[in-house]
C-alpha cells in the first residue's frame, strides 16, 4: 500500500552548504491494513520520509508510492489523510470551519463533511469548543483538530507525523483509541513516535532509522519474542548505527 523503492534526499545546511544525508536508499513495503511505527531518535530522517510520502518535498533519487500510484500523482491525496508534525492551520478559523474547509478541498458534498465533521469533532474531544477560534485553543487541541482534519475524507491510507507529541495521557490514549479504529476498519497507517510504549501497543510492524539509514523493519511480536522491549531494542540500533553526534 505504502512503498519506498530506493529513497534517497540530501539537504545542504547552513552558510557552509554543508551536506546532510536525510535519506540513503531507504525502501519499505507497508501492506494494507498494517499499522506501521516509524522510530528513530531526532534528525533521523522520520519527517523527511513522510513529507517525501505527501510529495511535499521531492527525492533525489528512488521513488514512492501508495496504492501503486506515484506520490507526484495528485489523485493520490485524495485517499491519503496527513497530520503533520507541528499543525498550523489559520487562526481564525473555528475548528468545525477548519473541517469543513478540508471537506470542500477533498470534493465531499455538504451533508458528509456536516456528519462526518460531528462524529471526528466528537471523537477528538472538540465538541464543545468547536466553535472558537484555532488560536485561543491548547497545543493539545491544535493537535487533535489536526487529526479530526486529516480524517475528515475517511482516506484509506493514514500517515501521522507524531500524533502523540503534545498530549497528554488521555489525549494519548484518544489518538490510540482511534488508530486501533481506523485499523478495525481496514486502513492503513503510517506514523512516527518517540514514545515506544505507545507504539509496542498499536503497531503491527516498526521501522526504525537511524541517520538516514533504515536500520531494521519487523513485526512487534517477532522484536519482541525473546523478552525484549521496544527500547532495548531501539537502543541497541541506535548504539550501533554509531552516531557520534545528534542531528
Ligand atoms: N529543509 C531542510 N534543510 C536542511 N536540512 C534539513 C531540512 N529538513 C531536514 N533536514 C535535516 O535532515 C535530517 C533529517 O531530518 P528529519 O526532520 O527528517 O528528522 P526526524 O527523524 O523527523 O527528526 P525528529 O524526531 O526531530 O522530528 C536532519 O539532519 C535535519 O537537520
Ligand atoms: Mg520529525
Amino acid at each position: 500500500m505504502i512503498n519506498f523503492v530506493s529513497v534517497s534526499k540530501e539537504f545542504k545546511e547552513g552558510v557552509t552548504a554543508r551536506k546532510v544525508k536525510a535519506l540513503e536508499t531507504l525502501s519499505l513495503d507497508i501492506k494494507q491494513g498494517e499499522i506501521f511505527g516509524f522510530l528513530g531518535p531526532n534528525g533521523a530522517g522520520k519527517s523527511t520520509a513522510i513529507k517525501i510520502l505527501l510529495n511535499l518535498i521531492f527525492p533525489d533519487s528512488g521513488k514512492a508510492t501508495i496504492k501503486d500510484t506515484d506520490v507526484g500523482d495528485k489523485n493520490v491525496r485524495r485517499f491519503v489523510g496527513y497530520l503533520p508534525e507541528n499543525p498550523y492551520f489559520y487562526d481564525y478559523l473555528t475548528a468545525e470551519e477548519l473541517l469543513w474547509f478540508g471537506g470542500k478541498a477533498s470534493g465531499m458534498a455538504k451533508n458528509d463533511i456536516m456528519e462526518r465533521s460531528n462524529l471526528l469533532l466528537n471523537k477528538v474531544q472538540l465538541l464543545e469548543a468547536r466553535r472558537r477560534p484555532l488560536r485561543t485553543y491548547s497545543k493539545g487541541m491544535v493537535q487533535r483538530a489536526g487529526l479530526a482534519l486529516a480524517l475528515i475524507h475517511n482516506p484509506e491510507v493514514v500517515i501521522l507525523d507524531e500524533p502523540m507529541s503534545g498530549l497528554d495521557p488521555i489525549g494519548r490514549k484518544m489518538v490510540g483509541d482511534i488508530i486501533l479504529e481506523l485499523k478495525g476498519d481496514g486502513k492503513t497507517v503510517f506514523f512516527s513516535s518517540h514514545i515506544l510504549s505507545d507504539v509496542e501497543r498499536f503497531c503491527d510492524k516498526v521501522g526504525i532509522i537511524v541517520g538516514g539509514k533504515l536500520r531494521l523493519t519487523d513485526g512487534v511480536d517477532n522484536l519482541l519474542k525473546d523478552g525484549d522491549t521496544l527500547e532495548k531494542v531501539f537502543l541497541r540500533e541506535v548504539n550501533a548505527a554509531g552516531l557520534t553526534e545528534v542531528r
